[in-house]
C-alpha cells in the first residue's frame, strides 16, 4: 500500500502535471497555464505524491466565501487507491471555513460522481451543453461544510 502524501503544486511538477491533463482531458491545461496558477493569489492547487511519485492532482480557485475546483486528475496507474479521495478530502479542509466548495463534472463521469457523492456533495444544478469535444452537460455539485 502506497503512503499518499498532499503538497502544494511547485514547478517541479508541472511537466508530469501537463502530461496528467493531456492524459484525462479533450482540453487539457497546458504546462504554461499551470505555471500562471503558480503567481495566482487565489489559487489552491495541490499534489499527490505517492511513495514520492506524482499521482494525481487538485486546482481550486478561492473567492471571497466560495472555493471552486477547476480539475482533479489521476494517472490510470493510480487510480482507484484513495488518491481522488486524498485530494478532494484535502481540498475540503483547505475550505472548512467557507460557505460552499463547489465543482462541476460531464454527467457521464460516472467515476467522478460517485468521488464527490462519497465525500458529501451534492447536485445543485446542471448546465446544458456545457462541455465541448464531445458536446455534454455540466452536472453542478456542492460541498458545504457547515451543513456537514
Ligand atoms: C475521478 C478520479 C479523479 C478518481 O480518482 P481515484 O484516485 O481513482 O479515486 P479514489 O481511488 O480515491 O476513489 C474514491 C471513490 O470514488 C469512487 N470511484 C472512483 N473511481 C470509480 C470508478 N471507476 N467507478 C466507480 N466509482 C469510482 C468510489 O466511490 C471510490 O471509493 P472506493 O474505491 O472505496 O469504492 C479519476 O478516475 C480520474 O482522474 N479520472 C479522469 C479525470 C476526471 O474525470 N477528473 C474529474 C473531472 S470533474
Amino acid at each position: 500500500m502506497s503512503v499518499i502524501q498532499i503538497v502544494s503544486m511547485n514547478e517541479t511538477h508541472l511537466q508530469t502535471l501537463a502530461a496528467l491533463e493531456a492524459c484525462c482531458f479533450a482540453d487539457p491545461w497546458s504546462e504554461d497555464a499551470l505555471r500562471e496558477e503558480l503567481k495566482n493569489p487565489l489559487a489552491r492547487f495541490l499534489v499527490a505524491l505517492c511513495d514520492g511519485e506524482v499521482a494525481g492532482y487538485l486546482g481550486c480557485h478561492h473567492i471571497v466565501d466560495e472555493a471552486f475546483v477547476a480539475n482533479v486528475a489521476v494517472f490510470p496507474a493510480f487510480r482507484r487507491q484513495g488518491v481522488g479521495r486524498a485530494l478532494v478530502e484535502a481540498a475540503k479542509e483547505q475550505a472548512a471555513a467557507l460557505y460552499r466548495l463547489t465543482l462541476e463534472v460531464r454527467a457521464s463521469n460516472a467515476p467522478a460522481i460517485a468521488l464527490y457523492r462519497s465525500l458529501g456533495f451534492v447536485e445543485d444544478g446542471i448546465r446544458p451543453h456545457f462541455y465541448a469535444h464531445p458536446t455534454e452537460d455540466a452536472v453542478l455539485y456542492s460541498y458545504y461544510p457547515t451543513r456537514s
